[in-house]
């Protein structure tokens, strides 16, 4: 081409070159690792944008994405990487995670890129408090997910003549309709983090946010053995009757079942809604979307963070500009855009989002009062009190010999046993974090 034009004469192969060179970005001159686990279709897209707009900053995103829905194996590898001396340079890590690896000293502070992009004026009092560890900023947050979301077919329900069903009966009544129309009611997986999913909806529909935050946040033992434990627990078997036969299926496998017709709702964290674009499905025409019974006045959270592990200060000023980048306006909204949650910005703007993620973000945006946040998704307490409560609401529903009263009970044991253990530890997760 250059050489072509050169022979129409030097001053335009000069000018050419002089646009090329203007229209190129200069090639990148840092690389950061980073681990996550957004290896869905949709998820991959928006880790793809976070990429583009870092090698705009001649910073090279070099992908280490671990498979795993909620992070199952992402925090495995990660605390292997870490002991191993081989921390990433930056790391999805979310909730009282955060607190968990920045208690270890081996987060970076992020408080210069924060008191100077003004991070306080303009993030949600509740993720201020998320990223914050010993009053330094340990993160930068993303974008938030809701995870009491409801989602239904909407030719199905024109076709039966449905609503949305606002309470659990009414779901009842959905359900047994779309049973005797041949269709199955509620995509769901019987994989262990999507029940425990499930059960935390039903938790939050049966008490709201106080009660909920009574049983996951502080773990009390009062809690476990109260009638509403225990009517969540019952709920949680009448839905099991309502799905397929148990399978360990991951939620990507659920929203294809969901999009191509064959469950008539499904409950799921809206990144599930970027998901279904990738099925060709269309919010507002071929699903609509919802809080999940019970919970149109709460806001079943997961924020998603990064945070950078210290120990190569050569790496620094790049992870800081990342920092930096992730809270500007249009990467929060485009990122959100693509990964279905919303802004952590209280000034992002409502117009650019869809129907569902408005009145998400207008929900968390009425505060703490009506926020739950997600014990699946490390919101509410430390990894090991969740991954023991998750394994016991597990075997609950798997196993439809074991009474409630005796989910209740081991329940409360464990709940003793961490209260225990927390006591004068240092960075106990006993502490309600949402507050
Ligand atoms: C994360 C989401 C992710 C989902 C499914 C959640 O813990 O917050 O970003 O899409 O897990 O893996």
């Amino acid at each position: 081409m250059l050489a072509a034009c050169a022979c129409h004469g030097g001053v335009l192969a000069a000018a050419q070159l002089a646009a090329a060179a203007a229209t190129t970005p200069p090639s990148p001159t840092t690389s950061l690792q980073v681990l996550h686990w957004w290896t869905s279709a949709s998820e991959r897209k928006a880790a793809d944008l976070l990429a583009a707009r870092l090698a705009d900053e001649r910073i090279d995103w070099q992908d280490v994405a671990i498979p795993g829905g909620a992070g199952l194996g992402a925090g495995k590898v990660l605390k292997g990487r870490v002991l191993a001396g081989d921390a990433p340079e930056v790391t999805q890590i979310i909730g009282v995670s955060i607190a968990e690896w920045a208690d270890m000293g081996l987060l970076l502070e992020l408080d210069n890129v924060a008191t100077a992009g003004n991070w306080n004026n303009f993030l949600f009092p509740t993720i201020r408090q998320l990223i914050q560890h010993r009053k330094h900023v340990v993160a930068a947050p993303l974008g938030i997910h809701r995870v009491n979301t409801l989602y239904y077919n909407r030719a199905l329900f024109a076709q039966l003549k449905l609503t949305p069903p606002q309470t659990w009966s009414e779901f009842e009544a959905a359900a047994q309709r779309l049973r005797a129309a041949g269709v199955q009611p509620l995509a769901q997986s019987s994989q262990d983090w999507q029940v425990a999913a499930l059960f935390e909806n039903l938790v939050l529909a049966e008490s709201g946010p106080e009660f909920y935050r009574e049983l996951f946040v502080r773990r009390s033992p009062a809690a476990a053995a109260d009638r509403r434990t225990a009517e969540a627990l019952r709920r949680l078997r009448t839905i099991k009757g309502w799905i397929r036969q148990p399978d360990e299926r991951p939620w990507t496998d659920v929203v294809g079942q969901f999009a191509r017709q064959q469950a008539g709702m499904m409950i799921m964290g809206d990144w599930a809604k970027s998901e279904l674009a990738e099925h060709n499905q269309t919010l507002d025409q071929d699903y609509g979307c919802g809080a999940a019974p019970g919970t149109g006045n709460y806001h079943l959270y997961s924020v998603d963070t990064l945070a950078m592990f210290t120990g190569d200060y050569r790496h620094m000023p790049a992870q800081e500009k990342m920092a930096r980048l992730l809270m500007t306006p249009s990467v929060q909204a485009d990122f959100n855009a693509l990964k279905g949650g919303v802004p952590v910005r209280r000034d992002a703007d409502p117009a650019r989002m869809d129907s569902c993620a408005r009145a998400s973000w207008t929900t968390f945006a009425k505060g703490a009062a009506v926020q739950a946040p997600s014990l699946v998704h490390r919101m509410a307490s430390d990894e090991t009190s969740r991954d023991a409560i998750i394994a016991e609401v597990h075997r609950y529903f798997m196993d439809d010999r074991v009474p409630e009263a005796e989910a209740q009970r081991r329940l409360g044991a464990l709940f003793r046993l961490f209260n225990l253990r927390s006591q004068g530890v240092p960075g106990a997760q006993d502490i309600d974090r949402g507050r």
